[in-house]
Order: structure tokens, then C-alpha cells, then sequence
């Protein structure tokens, strides 16, 4: 990275030459970093950091503020709640991290972001089988084909899916060890798949913590809009991490976590009660369905997510 600090408006000259001697003495600590990469990483942090600070010209009162603020993320992190992951989504840095590893390739399904409710080990479901897992919701019938970007169909693709009930919870959050509204199932031999779930609703992100005061602070809304969540993988091809949204929902445009990608949004279309369902099931009310085809990008290794958040 350049030794030169960039310039700071309104700041008296010989101010500004003792703060970017400083900056310049702060990189010059790192040049000894014998990782290349990690030398430059710590040094355009540190680089940006000092601008931020400049720029802003950072009180003594709302620097000892951020360190409160990241502490209590710390504090309030454990092995089930990740409030730094939790930051960078609200401040869309897991979404520029996908932006930035995931360039547009073709045809491929865009990515988005991960979020922390995703769990290893979810039951396998057959074709045409219920992920809800009593799950409180409307019924949705979930269909598609996996393909690559040369439009070959991929059998056998794995693919995780996983939401929230109606009421807005994850099964994670119950607080007892119940599964539910996340399975596993596989493509067939012509990369087709389809399995019930229910209609994807809004809900907002855990809001309890630092990251929901500064939401709070800053007049921002913890909704994110409705959305499946999918993680689709196959051998020789780039895992994708990705969701569907409701068309409609309210909160396209406003997504807590800037997960939402034109791309991305589905109809779910609005079954009336009645209506025969796919595989004879039996639905007393109205249901929905969806249909969602997914391309995979090719040239990476399968299980490189390349997702945060
Ligand atoms: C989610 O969609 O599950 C999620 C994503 C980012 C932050 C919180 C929740
Ligand atoms: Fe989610």
C-alpha cells in the first residue's frame, strides 16, 4: 500500500503532517510482515482506519464508544450467536465479501449471503418430500432442475435448504432440540428436485444485542425480507450459497442484511384451498408454489463455499 496519507480537509498543515507521519510510521511497522498477503491486508487496514479516523476526526468519547461496542459483541458471542458476523451482514460487508469472490460467471445463479441459522446434518428428504418438519406455516411446493452453465442438467447435486415458521423462528431458536424447516435432498439422475416447505416469511434478525442497538441508533429496520434459504453443491462445480425471495414482500427494497438480488426474487404462486396438490397431499387450506432453476458455476472446488455471513 502507498506511504502516502490521503489528505484531510480543514486541518491545519503542520497538524496534518504530525498525524500522517504517524500513519506512515504505523504501515513501516508492518513492511517486515513476512507473509505478502498479510502485509498487505494489515497495512490497508491500518491505512483505512487512520483515514477514518482523520476524516471524521474521532473523538477521545466516541472511540472509547466503539471499543464499548465491539466488546459487548464480543460478550453477548458465543457458539450459537456470532454478533461480528451479525455486523458485517447489517453493514453489507458479508454482501460486498460475496460480491467480491462471487463475479457474475455466466448464466450461474447469484450468491447471497449465508446468515448464521444454517446447520450441518439436517435430515435427508426424498423428491417430492417435506423439509417443514411440523414447521408452522403455509404449505410451498418447491421445484426446479440443477444445471451447469453449459446447460447440462447435474444429477445427484446435494442440496441443503433451510427457513424460518411463519412466526418468524428458525428451529435453532425453539430452545429445545426440535428439526425443523431444514432437510437435505439430492437431484435426480436429470438434476431434477422438488420438496415442500412452507411460504417464506418476513422476520428480523436477532435484534437483542449491540448490533440491534445500533440499528436502533441509526432508524434501521432489522426485517429481512422472506426469503428459502438454498446451499447447492456437486462435484468439479462452485457450491452456491443463495436464497429465493417473495415477490411482493415488503422488504425487497430494505432487506436488513442487502441480501436481496433482482435475480433472486420468485412468485410464489397463491394456490386456493382445493387446488390439487402435487403428490396427492391432501392441504385443507390455500398453499403456494415456486418454481426455482439453479445453475452452477463451474471451475472451483466443490467445497469452497465462497460464502460469509
Ligand atoms: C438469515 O437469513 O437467516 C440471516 C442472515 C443474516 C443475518 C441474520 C439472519
Ligand atoms: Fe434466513
Amino acid at each position: 500500500m502507498s506511504q502516502e496519507a490521503p489528505p484531510v480537509k480543514d486541518v491545519p498543515a503542520e497538524q496534518a503532517a504530525r498525524e500522517e507521519a504517524l500513519v506512515r510510521q504505523v504501515l513501516a511497522a508492518f513492511d517486515g510482515t513476512p507473509s505478502p498477503r498479510l502485509r498487505q491486508l494489515v497495512q490497508a487496514l491500518a491505512g483505512h482506519l487512520h483515514a477514518f479516523v482523520r476524516e471524521t476526526r474521532l473523538t477521545t468519547q466516541e472511540w472509547e464508544a466503539a471499543i464499548g461496542f465491539l466488546t459487548a459483541c464480543g460478550h453477548i458471542t458465543d457458539d450459537r450467536r456470532q454478533e461480528f458476523i451479525l455486523l458485517s451482514d447489517v453493514l453489507g460487508l458479508s454482501m460486498q465479501t460475496i460480491a467480491v469472490n462471487n463475479e457474475a460467471r455466466g448464466e450461474a445463479t447469484e450468491a447471497t449471503v449465508l446468515g448464521p441459522f444454517f446447520v450441518e446434518g439436517a435430515p435427508e428428504i426424498p423428491i417430492g418430500g417435506d423439509m417443514s418438519g411440523g414447521a408452522a406455516g403455509e404449505p410451498c411446493w418447491v421445484e426446479g432442475v440443477v444445471r451447469d452453465t453449459a446447460g447440462e442438467p447435474v444429477p445427484h447435486a446435494r442440496i441443503e435448504v433451510w427457513e424460518a415458521d411463519a412466526d418468524g423462528s428458525y428451529d435453532v431458536q425453539y430452545g429445545d432440540d426440535r428439526i425443523a424447516g431444514r432437510a437435505r435432498l439430492h437431484s435426480d439422475d436429470q438434476g431434477r428436485f422438488a420438496f415442500w416447505g412452507v411460504t417464506p416469511t418476513p422476520y428480523p434478525i436477532p435484534s437483542d444485542g449491540p448490533v440491534g442497538d445500533l440499528l436502533r441508533a441509526t432508524g434501521r429496520s432489522p426485517m429481512r425480507a422472506s426469503h428459502l434459504h438454498f446451499m447447492v453443491s456437486a462435484e468439479g462445480l462452485r457450491t452456491l450459497v443463495t436464497h429465493i425471495f417473495v415477490r411482493g414482500c415488503a422488504y425487497l427494497e430494505r432487506d436488513s442484511v442487502f441480501g436481496v438480488k433482482e435475480s433472486l426474487i420468485r412468485d410464489f404462486a397463491r394456490q386456493e384451498a382445493g387446488t390439487p396438490a402435487p403428490g396427492g397431499r391432501e392441504i385443507a387450506g390455500p398453499w403456494t408454489r415456486v418454481r426455482f432453476d439453479i445453475v452452477l458455476a463451474s471451475g472451483e472446488e466443490a467445497e469452497d463455499t465462497g460464502a460469509t455471513g
